[in-house]
This record gives structure tokens, sequence and C-alpha cells, in this order.
């Protein structure tokens, strides 16, 4: 054994002319959960397809418990698949849906009986066992195929956006259900999902993808507080981080409109060109205190989110920001805003992260 469930060595795969995953390497420990994310069409589905072996790789190895896979069929790889647009058969019990699968495998009848109930009791739908998918609701039939999934016992789940079908509560509590699953079963599991919330609190490390490869590999708070490149910082957060064009001279960030900003240590050995990142939850409107305004501009729209508002800027000479408040002001007040210099970012034009970035590396 390797300790790996699951290792991509410089996967690729083209369709026709086009590659749509280039390069993609990635080792996954035993019972590690990963989460994918990227923009749509960036090869999410297409590697999870080549994995399960629905796809064959173009270039490189998918190799699963230490074992090269890539002639494998699907079926003899240990891997389950949970569809984004799962089909459950229509004619068939819940009971029958979940031991499909393991009936095709001539398992004994006692023993489907065993797995189908204890997968059951693990997702709450016991009681349902005997309805068929009709009379079901949509997070009864995302339970059931979760559950089909279980049965089968794999070494490593692979979700495809389980839990887009669900409306917002029951993403919510089955989410926590997965989690709760995956702390208690221990298997491997690729999750692929948009929803970053779901990415930031299930994920053991995020993968994201842009275009078909590996933009930044870490734990949830490494691709959040130290995000590698532009791609992924705007990508990650919401509302986005905001973004400012400008240039670092001495130690100081500067944009054609007077703004004036001292960097700290880490970012202060830049030099030229530069887009300063700032998330919203980090720049505050100020009061009257006497602290130095970093930034000033003028109310454009405020949104009231209950416990914060957001409050949409136009800075005085840049672009329109998004800062946090806590008060209702009047539209079209002249604000300050101040921020705390640890939690600025930069990038060069390119949109490579500069300062130091640790720890991030694709693995
Ligand atoms: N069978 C196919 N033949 C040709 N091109 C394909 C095929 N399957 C996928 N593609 C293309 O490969 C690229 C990646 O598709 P994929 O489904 O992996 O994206 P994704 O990241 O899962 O997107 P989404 O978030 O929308 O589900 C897309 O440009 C898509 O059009
Ligand atoms: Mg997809």
């Amino acid at each position: 054994m390797t300790g790996y469930a699951l290792q991509l060595h410089e996967v690729a795969k083209d369709f026709g002319a086009a590659r749509v995953v280039e390069d993609f390497s990635l080792d996954v420990a035993d019972g590690e959960l990963i989460v994918l994310v990227g923009p749509s069409g960036c090869g999410k589905s297409t590697l999870l397809r080549m994995i399960a072996g629905l796809e064959d790789v173009s270039e490189g190895a998918v190799v699963i418990a230490g074992q090269e896979m890539n002639h494998v069929p699907p079926g003899r790889r240990g891997i389950a698949m949970v569809f984004q647009n799962y089909a459950l058969y229509p004619h068939m019990t819940v009971a029958q849906n979940m031991g499909f699968a393991l009936r095709n495998e001539r398992l004994p009848a006692s023993e489907i009986e065993r797995r189908v109930d204890e997968a059951a009791d693990k997702l709450k739908i016991g009681q349902l066992l005997s309805r068929k998918p009709a009379q079901l609701s949509g997070g009864q039939r995302q339970r059931v195929a979760i559950g089909r999934a279980i049965v089968r016992e794999p070494d490593v789940f692979l979700f495809d956006e389980p839990l887009s079908n669900l409306d917002a509560a029951l993403r919510v509590q089955t989410r926590v259900e997965i989690a709760k699953l995956h702390a208690d079963l221990g298997n491997t599991i690729i999750y692929v999902t948009h929803d970053q919330v779901e990415a930031m609190t299930l994920a053991d490390r995020i993968v994201v993808m842009n275009a078909g490869r590996v933009e930044q590999i870490g734990t949830p708070e490494e691709i959040y507080t130290r995000p590698r490149s532009r791609f992924v910082a705007a990508f990650i957060g919401t509302p986005m981080m905001n973004f400012i064009d400008g240039r670092v001279a001495d130690g100081r960030f500067t944009s054609g409109s007077g703004l004036a900003v001292a960097l700290p240590p880490r970012l202060s050995a830049a030099d030229g060109p530069a887009v300063l990142g700032i998330r919203p939850e980090h720049l505050r409107i100020a009061g009257s205190a006497a602290w130095e305004p970093a930034l000033h501009g003028r109310l454009q729209v405020q949104e009231y989110l209950g416990e914060r508002m957001l409050m949409h800027v136009a800075l005085d000479h840049g672009p329109e920001v998004v800062a946090t408040g806590a008060v209702a002001l009047p539209q079209d007040e002249t604000v300050r805003m101040t921020f705390d210099h640890e939690h600025l970012h930069l990038f060069d034009p390119q949109g490579r992260a500069l300062g130091a970035v640790a720890g991030t590396g694709a693995c």
C-alpha cells in the first residue's frame, strides 16, 4: 500500500482536437475528502469520469490503492460514483434501487439486505425502503442515490454536484449528513461542487481548477487566506475580493487616482505594476474616529444582510469596491474605509500572487 487512495499522474484528456484536462496531478491520502471547484466547463466532471473509468485518459495515469487503473473497467476499480443527474429506477422500491448493483454482483440476498439496511439507517431513510421513487421528496431521492453508492462499500466515492437539485435548507442538511458519513465511514471522497460553502466546510483540501489545469491545491484556509493567483482569489469568497490596479514602488502601492497604501513587509519587495486585493470583510467603513483613512469614496448601494451590511462604494478616483458596514448610511454619503494591512493581497500583472505564499504548491 502506498497510503494513497488515489493518485493522478500528469493526466490529460483530449476530445478530438480539444484538450480539456491538462497535466493534472493529485495525490489523495486514504480517507481524505477532496473538493474540486472551478468554473463551468473547466473539466471537473471529465476528471471524475476518468477516475471512474467512464472515460479513457489521453495521457498520464490513474492509480487507485497503488495500482494503475488506466485499462481496468469501471466495475473493478473499487469506486462508486454519485452523478449530478442520478436516475433511480422508477418501478423499483428504494430497497431494490439501493441493492441493484449488489444483485448484479451476485452477492447473497442476506448480505444485500444487511448492507441496504445499514446504509438506509445512516442516511435516515430506513422507513422509506418499500416506497417507489415517485413517492419520495427530492431530498429523499438524493439520499437514495447516495445510499446506492454506499452499499457498494467502495474505497473511493466520487460525487458530482450531488446536492445541486436540492433547496437551500435541504442542501445544508444533506451536507451535514455527508460530513457525518465521511467521519463515520472514513472513505476517500472526491467531491465536485459549485457551492463555496460546501467546498469550505467539507474539504480536507480544495482543488481549484481553471481551464483543465490545477490552479491551486490547499486546505480551505490556505486557499482562502493565501490564494496563489488572482483567479483563485476571485473565485473563492463571496462577495468577491476587491481588485485595484496600480503600481508598487518603495514599499508603497499607489493607484493612478492618488491612492497610496504602505505595504506590510511581506509585500514590500514587490516592484512595478501590480493589483491590490482586499476582501470585502477586511474593508470596513470607518466612523469619524481619528485613524488614518486609506480609501474613500461615495456610497452607491447598501445591502442589509442581518448581521452586517455590504456597502458598494465608488472610490473617488478608482473602481467600485465592496466594503463591510455596521450601520446604514445616507445614499451618496462620502465614506472612509480602513483595513488591516495583514489582510492585503498583491498580484503581478499576470495574476500571480506576490509575497509569501506558503504550502500551496501542487502536491
Ligand atoms: N464527450 C465530450 N465530447 C467533447 N467535448 C466534451 C465531452 N464531454 C465534455 N466535453 C467538453 O469538455 C470540457 C469540460 O467539460 P466538463 O463536463 O468536464 O466540465 P465541468 O467542469 O464538469 O463543468 P460544469 O461545472 O458545467 O459541470 C467542456 O468544454 C465540455 O464541453
Ligand atoms: Mg460537470
